[in-house]
């Protein structure tokens, strides 16, 4: 996959401007339908795509190339408490994620953790924005909220889009 991948990834970026590319997370968008998006992206190391959601859709996720740092939650009955599902480093060697609307970390983040950052795809159905739920994106704030009995829940609050995510779109 990776191998089909990135000769389009290459003639995309030729002639566009990088110089921002150590900076912002690019993304680029192979396939919309108003049944599934696929969307590569380009994150740099360091890069982080902050704690954010997919409200009522399922995603396949898998690296490309590098690694990346993700942490993942699954709300605890009802938002805004969530427990821990994940927190590890991915490569391309490890298995396509699967999320789900009802769990296998929801509300995730992704940081570029390999030596050049990270490329990796997603496989989203039903899109953003597209019937039969409308939904877009949303970002949240994390703070420990631990009970006895879960001891690493925590409290995703919603917030809006953090001024230092910068990304762009490779047309
Ligand atoms: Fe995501």
């Amino acid at each position: 996959m990776a191998d089909d991948i990135e000769p389009i990834v290459k003639r995309r970026l030729q002639g566009a401007n990088t110089d921002h590319l150590s900076r912002a997370i690019y993304t680029l968008s192979l396939v919309e339908t108003r049944e599934y998006s696929v969307v590569v992206f380009m994150l740099p190391r360091g890069a982080v795509l902050p704690l954010h959601d997919h409200p009522n859709m399922s995603v396949l996720f898998r690296v490309l190339r590098g690694a990346v740092h993700m942490r993942s939650f699954d709300w605890l009955g009802a938002p805004p408490t969530a427990l821990p599902v994940f927190d590890g480093l991915l490569t391309a060697r490890d298995p396509v994620v699967t999320i789900r609307p009802e769990g296998g970390g929801v509300v995730h983040s992704i940081a570029g953790a390999g030596e050049e950052g990270a490329v990796f795809i997603d496989y989203i159905t039903p899109p953003y924005y597209m019937p039969p739920n409308y939904a877009d994106c949303t970002y949240y704030a994390e703070e420990a909220a631990p009970t006895e009995q879960h001891p690493r829940r925590v409290r995703l609050q919603r917030m809006n889009p953090p001024p230092e995510v910068r990304m762009e779109c490779l047309e």
